[in-house]
């Protein structure tokens, strides 16, 4: 057994205490292990299969472009490119009282703003936890469960008397998974993402489905407005920051938003929508080089997350970038190299071999370990998996987890690339509203972005600026729906 010789403790982001030890000496513990030069000459392998050069990524933001252009011009394509009907950017004078219910990734979370006009707000909110199993639920027991928590929150609030009894308020859902929209109250399930495989969903209109739970339970709410959390951070982060041209997600999730022109969406046009009115558009960028997997450097381990997923072929582009896979991807290279007698040789590696067992937290701890023995790596190793590793092993998954995330952020800045180049933003440079777990939890993520940006546009890729974005899934969809009230009463496409 290893020697130790003292005890820290670290709180992960799930508030769980995480012990960690140091340790005498590095290699005291018996048991075999790989030798720093072993370990220097794969990771030299893996810096090869993750690596993106600049080269190789103006290449990806050019099919990207394509992709974008195809999907604003037919309906039905692989990245389907919604208009969302939230016409153009809000005054920052939107008032009033709404409620938000937000059915994210990992989360529900239903919230009450008040809009004050000037840029300000208020929120309280509550938040539920989503387990797996409600996650393959029947849809209907999905949105009944909404339904419920709305209803016990409202409640809760009549009672310290925020609403008042009898009041029926406007409602912004957030329902962050591709949607066909005819208009902003309705929205047909194109697929579910995520690792969500809810039954009698998909194919069916949403917004239809709440509100039939809505009235079961008897919930003084009016859906107004369905909103995706890209569209909802869009239109938050403007209400802050005029600036803002786009909005995007890196969270469990991958998706961005912007504005369009009307008269350049060529499969709108029957509508008859003033050309230069501007529509956001939900690009549900997550699902690029679906299918035909011709476009993205997709690894042996990002195939066997694909073929394994509840969703084969669909949402690549996510499936490389977003918080739900990166620890898996670490995951099957650890795994791999304990089968090929590697790694743990003579350790119960059973725990590390669970599928999904390591989360992209610990990659993001990993890469900000500030200690020289790297000591959170021996907590999350011990205390997680249960096994021993030396200072050389600890240094190859931080550089390994770097690498992964590294690529995320690098492929991010494509996706975040192409919209800048589709619309011109180059030259007088734009702000990206960006939220999401990743963006604002995982260290270096941003500058990342930022430098695949430069590495993309040269120097003129500094004009290209990700900040944290505001609310959008709460905020912003009390303000889609604010907006939305006040363009229907104004009469304006009344009825999109
Ligand atoms: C969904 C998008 C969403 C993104 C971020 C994706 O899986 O398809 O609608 O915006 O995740 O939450």
């Amino acid at each position: 057994m290893a020697s130790r010789r003292g005890s820290t403790s670290v709180i992960l982001p799930s508030g769980q205490t995480l012990p960690s030890y140091t340790r005498s000496s590095e290699d005291d513990d018996g048991l075999p292990h790989a030798t720093k030069k072993k370990m220097a000459d794969h990771l030299r392998k893996y810096e090869a299969l993750f690596t993106l050069t600049p080269q190789r990524m103006r290449i990806v933001v050019e099919a990207f472009k394509e992709s974008l252009e195809l999907g604003l011009a037919k309906h039905g394509q692989v990245v389907p490119m919604i208009p969302t009907y939230v016409f153009g950017w809000p005054t920052g004078q939107e008032t009033g009282s709404y409620l938000a219910v937000d059915l994210g990734g990992t989360n529900l979370r239903v919230c009450l703003v008040t809009l004050q006009g000037d840029g300000k707000f208020e929120i309280t909110q509550s938040k539920y936890r989503l387990t797996e199993e409600q996650k393959q639920e029947d849809g209907q027991i999905l949105f009944d469960f909404c339904a419920e928590c709305l209803k016990a929150f409202i409640d809760s609030n009549i009672e310290s008397g925020v609403i008042e009894k009898d009041q029926v308020l406007p409602l912004g859902f957030t329902f962050s998974y591709p949607c066909a929209q005819e208009r902003i109250d309705h929205g047909v399930l194109i697929r579910w993402t995520k690792g969500f495989g809810s039954p009698n969903t998909e194919g069916h209109d949403v917004v239809a489905m709440f509100r039939k739970s809505l009235a079961k339970h008897s919930v003084p709410a009016e859906v107004v407005a369905l909103t995706c959390d890209t569209t909802g951070t869009l239109i938050a982060s403007h209400y802050v920051n005029p600036k803002t041209r786009i909005a995007c997600i890196f969270g469990t999730g991958c998706n961005a938003a912007y504005m369009e022109r009307a008269g350049d969406i060529p499969k709108i046009q029957e509508l008859g929508i003033d050309p230069n009115a501007e529509i956001a558009i939900n690009c549900e960028w997550g699902a690029f080089d679906s299918f035909e997997h011709e476009n993205l450097p997709r690894t042996k381990y990002d195939i066997i997350i694909d073929e394994t997923s509840n969703k084969p072929g669909e949402q690549a582009f996510e499936k490389l970038i977003s918080g739900r896979y990166l620890g898996e991807i670490l995951r099957l290279i650890i795994c791999e190299l304990i089968d090929e007698g590697v790694l743990f040789l003579g350790q119960n590696t059973y725990k590390v071999e669970i599928a999904y067992s390591f989360d992209t937290a610990f990659l993001s701890l990993m890469e900000s370990d500030p200690t020289d023995e790297l000591l959170m790596i021996i907590g999350i190793f011990s205390h997680f998996f249960a096994l021993e590793t030396t200072l050389a092993e600890r240094q190859f998954f931080r550089a390994l987890a770097k690498l992964v995330a590294r690529r995320a952020a690098r492929l991010s800045a494509c996706g975040i690339a192409a919209i800048v180049s589709k619309m011109n933003y180059l030259e007088d440079g734009c702000a990206v509203g960006a939220d999401g777990s990743l963006y604002n939890k995982y260290p270096g993520f941003a500058e990342r972005i930022h430098e695949g940006l430069q590495d993309i546009f040269g120097e003129k890729g500094k004009t290209i600026v990700t900040y944290h974005a505001e609310d959008g899934s709460g905020i912003g969809s009390a303000i889609v729906a604010a907006m939305t009230k006040a363009r229907r009463d104004a009469g304006l496409y009344p009825t999109l």
